[in-house]
């Protein structure tokens, strides 16, 4: 008996995978209304437990019969020494202490990766998509054993090609645009990451797998311009984020929809992440360095703390680009809508090139 065919991302009835979101955004309910909705809902695995992960799986289940994906960080580069981000830590030491607190031990680790790999062979989703890395091709083999699809997140054409030697089946492109974390496999301080367009052009001239688009789409019209530049859907984060589903703490939802600007910061985390503008990340970019996941342990306590006493200025605000348009809106409502409105300006796109072609003089 042969396998059921992996879930391919071109017959999703709503062209939208929910992005996973990490670090309260995401939920079980979150996942479910946008797979019951016609898209494809994630979970994000990323700083849960092997046991919570199989907790959230179990209760996305309980609510949706339709298929769904999970993310996972790829392990990280090696463990960079104390000693080049001591001033970030005196800096996060002292910030914490003054909400009662104290800074946190900035350990590394990979994120429980073999333990969730485990988890999502005994009990398998459509879609595993990958994160901050590359996997390996056994890795990959051992998850299409299981009957799921994996997903590539890459933010660059070198990392395309890669992905694909490895046997994935889609590629995530992740635009500069994009809140959260950049998820291309290094965080190389010296190159500027590619915009949405440009890499959606790029990986398409040199790799032929099915394109999912991500970064700063917030509306049908973002939804058409990249299926028009050959994405079969876009992976949308920030928009989801003011979702009643979602877990988005309440001090992160009253800037959504304003007139914050975003920017790229590694004070929170020791990788270069999109959020809204704060004190903390103006203030200590200067020391923080490349170090995930050190310094995002090392800051955990503090934005905890921050979290409590209501400052927003202590917290990363991951947002993409596309934030001042989001609107409260029932998870299942805003994947309907931003269906129709895509159909409408592809629609509207094809006639304005007719009414071009009618009224040319040569
Ligand atoms: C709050 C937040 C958390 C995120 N966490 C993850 C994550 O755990 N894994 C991942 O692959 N991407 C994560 N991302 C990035 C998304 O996958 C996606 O690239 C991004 O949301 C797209 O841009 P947009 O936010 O403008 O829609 C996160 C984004 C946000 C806003």
């Amino acid at each position: 008996m042969g396998m059921p065919p992996r879930l391919d991302p071109a017959a999703l009835a709503a062209p939208i995978v929910l992005a996973p979101m990490a670090g309260g955004p995401s939920t079980p309910a979150l996942a479910a209304a946008v797979s019951d909705a016609g898209g494809l809902g994630t979970l994000a695995a990323g700083y849960r437990t092997p046991e919570d992960l199989a907790e959230d799986l179990a209760r996305t289940r309980e609510r949706t019969r339709r298929p769904i994906g999970v993310n996972l960080f790829a392990p990280p580069a090696p463990p960079v020494a104390p000693e080049r981000f001591a001033a970030h830590a005196a800096a996060v030491a002292e910030e914490a202490s003054e909400l009662g607190t104290a800074a946190g031990d900035p350990r590394h680790d990979d994120d429980g990766w073999t333990a969730k790999l485990d988890l999502l062979e005994r009990d398998p989703v459509a879609v595993v998509s990958v994160t901050f890395g590359l996997p390996s091709a056994e890795v990959v083999a051992r998850l299409h054993a299981t009957g799921s699809a994996v997903w590539v997140t890459v933010t660059s054409v070198a990392e395309a090609g890669a992905a694909a030697a490895v046997g994935a089946d889609a590629l995530i492109a992740q635009g500069a645009e994009a809140g959260g974390h950049q998820g291309g496999f290094v965080d190389e301080p010296g190159r500027e990451p590619l915009g949405i367009l440009p890499l959606l052009q790029l990986v398409r001239a040199a790799v032929d797998l099915p394109l999912i688009a991500a970064g700063g789409i917030v509306t049908g019209a973002g939804i058409a311009a990249v299926l028009a530049a050959d994405a079969v859907a876009a992976q949308i984060g920030t928009a989801f984020l003011d979702c009643p589903e979602a877990g988005t703490w309440v001090g992160h939802r009253a800037l959504l929809g304003g007139d914050r600007p975003t920017a790229f910061t590694r004070a929170f985390s020791g990788r270069r992440a999109r959020g809204l503008e704060t004190r903390f990340a103006r203030e200590h970019e200067g020391t923080a360095t490349v170090a995930y996941p050190q310094i995002h342990h090392l800051t955990s306590p503090l934005r905890a703390a921050a979290r409590a006493a209501g400052d927003p200025e202590r917290v990363n605000l991951w947002a993409g680009q596309g934030h001042p348009l989001v609107a409260p809106r029932p998870a299942a409502a805003l994947v309907t809508a931003l269906t129709a409105e895509a159909d409408a300006a592809l629609q509207a796109a094809i006639g304005r090139r007719a009414a071009t072609a009618v009224s040319d003089p040569r």
